[in-house]
């Protein structure tokens, strides 16, 4: 595995790559990895012939107030993990690296797709998202790129830019790992105390209410949302961001649930901004 933190030592290293035929798996990813991370690199390998990782925390998508500076880093627990799962490169820029002196280029996804869920609370996020991610592509350019479907809209927001940019590449999003008790993967996951790590599973157990909810026949989005909004209330330490129910296709609200939805919720445990989501045919 070899590790690079200047972006034309990697370009090198990779076109290398490409000349020999190599299919090109990516993982972007911004570190302190868990079982998710591993997922989508795991997946990577067994797609493509050479798996690169980038370890980034992109300071463009954070907002003011938002967690940038105290979000978890171990580089070199990241750095052995993805040794072990058989990782060639691993990509670990420096801020001024990715953003020198005078950087001015922002890609920005426009329209009602990044204005809803997390878009509507975290104002810029997906603009930090799409430029930082562009900026990967054209880095490593790879045939196929790995995303946790836990981040949906992300997943959406970026299937809808390689649409509208026509680029070269293809997203594959990845299923949401979950602990034992169903609380999905999160590297924010480490900022919940003991009552805050029990409360968090309001969040996944909603999601199983909905379900419930649509095997015995309701269709109606307020009524399951309501219901999820009660469940999630019964947490002393929960607040709730959003819960909503969504066409999958353009992440539009929908007043009753039929074809591909997505029901997705953002909660505030404490001081930790947690989402989760399910997607379902109907
Ligand atoms: O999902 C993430 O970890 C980040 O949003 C990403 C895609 C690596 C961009 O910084």
């Amino acid at each position: 595995m070899q590790v690079f933190n200047e972006i034309n030592a990697l370009k090198q290293a990779l076109s290398s790559e490409r000349k020999e035929g190599k299919k090109i798996g990516f993982v972007p990813t911004m570190g302190f990895f868990h079982e998710g991370h591993l997922s989508l690199m795991k997946q990577a390998k067994n797609e493509t012939n050479c798996v690169v990782v980038s370890i980034f925390v992109n300071p463009t998508q954070f907002g003011p107030g938002e967690d940038f500076e105290s979000y978890p880093r171990d580089l070199n627990r990241d750095l052995k993990l993805c040794e072990d799962v058989g990782v060639n490169y691993v990509f670990t820029p420096d801020v001024s690296e990715m953003y020198p002196t005078g950087y001015s280029t922002y890609v920005e996804c426009e329209g009602g797709i990044t204005k809803t869920l997390c878009g509507a609370s975290r104002p810029g996020h997906f603009k930090g998202v799409t430029s930082v991610v562009n900026k990967l592509f054209n880095i490593v350019e790879p045939d196929l790129a790995f995303f946790g479907q836990k981040d949906a809209q992300q997943v959406a927001v970026l299937e809808k830019m390689v649409r509208d940019l026509n680029m070269n590449l293809k997203i594959i999003p990845c299923p949401i790992k979950r602990e034992n008790d169903g609380l999905a993967m999160s590297s924010r996951n480490v900022y919940l105390n003991e009552d805050e790590r029990k409360d968090a599973l309001v969040l996944s157990q909603s999601l199983k209410i909905a379900s419930e909810l649509i095997a015995n026949g309701e269709t109606d989005a307020k009524s399951i949302i309501d219901q999820m909004k009660s469940h999630i209330m019964t947490a002393s330490s929960a607040v709730i961001d959003y819960v909503q129910i969504v066409d999958n296709s353009d992440l539009s609200d929908i007043d009753t649930v039929k074809g591909e939805v997505l029901f997705a919720v953002a909660v505030r445990i404490g001081r930790t901004r947690l989402i989760d989501n399910m997607r379902m045919t109907i």
